[in-house]
């Protein structure tokens, strides 16, 4: 698992309020009878999936979707309910649902169940009244009854591999009941206000217990009408409304999801005004990203996205890859659906209906490559992503079961008997679990998983961990890109202050795109999951190169005024024009005392932002050698209380290119426009190649520069001579992480240090590294090279200036512990049993088993460094003379004093 460090220097995010919840959800869809079976009857139970609850919320899911658990004869898996009040006695009783609900909530786990109001089973007590009564009496008018088959002959016939048509004759109500599904899913009939004030009835019920959401099944379909398909007739949205205000009037947190399997602008007409399903499935989408992949092409997905109307800011998408019905190619066109048979069902025995009933690891060919592709998608386009149980392990399908049951197997937990499922006799079991070949349940199960840190499930646990940092994801909006590189689908999510660039590539070959980010110029990306920044956008076209079936997630962080965001800074424009006497007149005192100040208190290395500031002027000014290079300005910042400070601020007047290039790159040092047409700028000069090369020559030739008051005065190791034998360096950068002051590396070689806060007397920082490597030759820290002093009448010296070898690292030891830290959690959270904390104590004390938890490698690091720092302390404490460093007897008083 990644640890996380704080986004310190991001802009804050607005928190989306609570009722939102499902906005930002990770829903995972389970049907009881699969998950676990605790009293090994070979079913699935209520107890079986409270024993998984730390499961699913250590895979980082936010919601359970359970399919129908209701008494059904389970013709339909559940969907053929025959009490909506209760719990089939399969899976366990009321009281273990709440039970459940109960320690869902606990773990903050959302729970979202079925509420099939469409139909119910022949079975139901409604029906068999309805049946027997006579026409015209109240039960008769609880289902859509005929005498003439060919009513609604619009009607499309949905099971069509099992039905012939919507109507069934039956003989005891010698008359003809209708039904979009199976013939024994007789539908409820929504004209007559009885059905609907049962519905609600039960509604009620199930939201009163505390259920988070509902799963509205087979929506569409609740009013008929003759002439028309008998989907999404303005009556049903009527319903849909009154439904919804009726939970509004209650709860301020519940959500409806609808199942509409519909074209994108039927789809949305069930978030009505934002005043009916708070939730929709995104049918036309799913089958339009597995035609991507295949096809390496981002058209069929551009294309169904730019169908898709917007939707209102309180709605959101649901969005799935697969589930427990067939991969349904009903929102496709013919053509399209004889593609997707063609790549993904050759075999004539995975198709089924008007759909493929295959699971998502065998559809992608066990790729695990284009497996993390499809779910980066699944994490990063519009809407809340839905997993399907099973699909985070690679599970495999049975497609010689019947009906839908292929991918509806018990889930793996491990090599034991019947997958981990169940103790009963596997022939007991509801289904058979899988033993194809590829697919073995002792191959594939959670726990070889957990064990395995590489395995997918890792992987999708880190997605989701990462996923749910980013409000981006759920609350964004969504703006597609369009780079000539088709392969490649790229766009941005943005919420408030946040923007996520999403790239990916859907070829097995690797690509390269150039992507218009015009409108994010100065910006710079950062993968989310490692934190590595990428090159700044400097143009509207920005390159960007992506492996085989890769992709990048990349967070948009803003320009920064050294370390603190641009945003709509105003810059003032002054009318200096080179003259170092300007500073001391009226215009430039002016200037100091406002625009400066203003600029350097944006400035990260301004460390007295909570004082305040009485006044601010310029104190010392220092010309360096050369026509226009940079002029020194030394600021003293008084304040209401307390002493000055002084700080040093390099400034330099750039036109042309250079102006260009430093507004782009280092936009945060630019002071002020010099006249408001010249296009040349005022700006802080360590940016500036020409001005990191006149600091690094006055140490070279110890020159002296002498200012309006002080002077500044070089010393210079004699290994600076040395390392510059062959002629100054070729190359010089500033370093832009940098804080507290400003540091330029020349040629990898040297490391310079602008202290930018100028403090009397001794720097600690010079002299301790002076000390060490000039004095008592301790080789471990970087040597010391030379050093610039501000020397001014009547005040100490002030160190200006650090002049170090430079010693290339890889990284610094606080992101290096980091690292260990997190394969530390990594090793101890993939170990099947949990893992006692290690005995504190000296490294030679930890017991082994300890240690190859902890692995020695980076304690390893740690012991160096701690050799390290005592051959330094004892490097320091070989010199006898110097006042400031012979060794001190350690008295009482100093003893005290600590
Ligand atoms: C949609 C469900 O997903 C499916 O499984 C069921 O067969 C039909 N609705 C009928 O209820
Ligand atoms: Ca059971």
């Amino acid at each position: 698992m990644q640890i996380q460090t704080a986004d310190s220097t991001l802009p804050e995010v607005a928190k989306p309020p609570v009722p939102l919840w499902f906005k930002e959800a990770i829903i995972y869809q389970l049907h009881i009878k699969t998950f676990c079976d605790a009293n090994n009857d070979g079913i699935g139970d209520f107890q079986g999936l409270l024993s998984k609850l730390d499961y699913l919320k250590n895979l980082g899911i936010t919601a359970i979707w359970l399919l129908p658990f209701y008494p059904s004869p389970l013709r339909d898996d559940g969907y053929d309910i025959s009490d909506y009040y209760s719990v089939n006695p399969s899976y366990g009783t009321l009281e273990d649902f709440k039970q459940f609900l109960d320690a869902a909530h606990d773990a903050g786990l959302r729970v979202i169940t079925e509420l099939v109001l469409n139909h119910t089973s022949d079975q139901h007590i409604w029906f068999q009244k309805s049946r027997r009564a006579p026409k015209g009496d109240p039960w008769r008018g609880f289902y859509v009854w005929s005498d003439d088959p060919s009513k609604y002959s619009d009607a499309r016939i949905i099971f069509k591999d099992y039905e012939t048509s919507n109507w069934t004759y039956d003989p005891l109500a010698k008359s003809y009941y209708w039904h979009r599904f199976f013939y024994h899913q007789p539908d409820l009939n929504y004209d007559n206000p009885e059905v609907k004030s049962a519905a609600f009835k039960v509604l009620d019920f199930w939201l009163d217990l505390g259920v988070d959401g509902l799963r509205l099944d087979a929506i569409p379909y609740l009013i008929e009408r003759d002439g028309t398909s008998c989907e999404n007739l303005i009556e049903t949205h009527q319903v849909l409304q009154e439904l919804r205000a009726r939970i509004d009037s209650k709860y301020d947190d519940r959500m409806l999801l609808a199942e509409a399997n519909q074209w994108p602008e039927d789809a949305v007409a069930y978030f009505g005004k934002g005043n009916e399903c708070h939730m929709c499935f995104h049918f036309p989408l799913m089958p339009r990203i597995f035609m991507s992949l295949h096809m390496e092409d981002r058209y069929p997905i551009v294309d169904i996205l730019e169908q898709t109307p917007q939707i209102p800011g309180n709605c959101q998408w649901a969005i799935f890859l697969r589930n427990h019905d067939e991969l349904t190619l009903e929102m496709v066109t013919e053509e399209e659906r004889d593609y997707m048979y063609h790549v993904y069902a050759r075999d004539a025995r995975a198709r089924i209906n008007l759909g493929i009933r295959r699971r998502l690891a065998p559809l992608l060919g066990n790729n695990r490559k284009k497996l993390e592709l499809i779910h980066s998608m699944l994490f990063c386009l519009p809407g809340s992503p839905i997993l399907y149980y099973g699909d985070e392990i690679g599970m495999g399908d049975n497609i010689y079961l019947g009906d839908r049951n292929g991918v509806r197997t018990p889930m793996q937990w491990n090599a034991d008997k019947n997958a981990g499922f169940s103790r009963a006799n596997p022939h007991s079991l509801f289904l058979p679990v899988n033993i194809d070949p590829e697919f073995h349940y002792e191959a594939v199960n959670v726990e070889v998983q957990e064990a395995n840190l590489s395995s997918f499930l890792w992987w999708m646990r880190r997605v989701i961990a990462i996923r749910k940092r980013f409000p981006a994801f759920g609350h964004g909006d969504f703006q597609m890109l369009a780079p000539s590189n088709n392969k490649v689908l790229a766009f941005t999510r943005t919420y408030d202050t946040q923007t996520i660039l999403v790239a990916v590539n859907l070829s097995r070959f690797s690509q390269a795109a150039e992507l218009d980010l015009q409108k994010w110029i100065g910006w710079t990306p950062e993968d989310t999951f490692g934190h590595a920044r990428f090159p700044v956008i400097r143009d509207g076209k920005y390159p960007i190169t992506l492996g085989p079936h890769s992709s990048f997630w990349l967070l948009l962080t803003p320009p920064e005024v050294a370390g603190v965001a641009d945003g709509e800074r105003h810059l003032p424009v002054c009318e200096f024009n080179g003259d170092p006497s300007w500073w001391f007149s009226t215009a430039g005192t002016r200037f100091v005392d406002r625009d400066l100040t203003n600029y350097v208190k944006g400035c990260r290395w301004f460390r007295s932002k909570a004082r305040s500031i009485l006044n601010v002027n310029a104190v010392d000014l220092l010309v360096f050698p050369g026509d226009g290079v940079a002029q020194l300005l030394l600021v003293a910042f008084n304040y209401t209380e307390g002493p000055r400070d002084l700080y040093a601020l390099p400034v330099r007047i750039v036109s042309g290119d250079e102006a260009r290039k430093i507004e782009v790159e280092y936009p945060g040092t630019v002071i002020a426009k010099l006249g408001k047409t010249s296009g040349d700028l005022l700006v802080d000069a360590t940016g500036s190649e020409i001005f990191q090369r006149a600091l690094l020559d006055v140490v070279a030739n110890s020159r002296t520069l002498a200012g309006k008051l002080g002077k500044l005065v070089a010393t210079k190791s004699s290994r600076l001579t040395e390392v510059l034998k062959d002629g100054p360096p070729q190359t010089s950068r500033i370093l832009k992480v940098e804080q507290s002051n400003s540091s330029v590396i020349y040629d990898d070689k040297i490391y310079l240090k602008l202290f930018r806060k100028l403090d009397e007397g001794i720097n600690p920082d010079l002299e301790m590294t002076k000390q060490l490597s000039e004095k008592c030759g301790f080789e471990h820290v970087p040597a010391y090279l030379g050093d610039v002093q501000y020397a001014a009448p009547g005040q100490e010296q002030a160190a200006l200036i650090l002049v170090q070898a430079f010693t290339p690292n890889v990284e610094n030891g606080w992101s290096h512990t980091l690292a260990a830290v997190d394969r530390y959690f990594e090793r101890v959270l993939s170990e099947p049993q949990p893992v006692a904390p290690p005995p504190a104590g000296l490294w030679d004390e930890v017991p082994e088993p300890f240690r190859s938890v902890i692995q020695g490698v980076h304690l390893e690091t740690i012991r160096l460094l701690g050799e390290r720092t005592a051959e330094m302390h004892l490097a320091l404490a070989q010199d006898l003379e110097s006042p400031d460093f012979a060794p001190e007897p350690f008295s009482l008083q100093h003893q005290r004093s600590i």
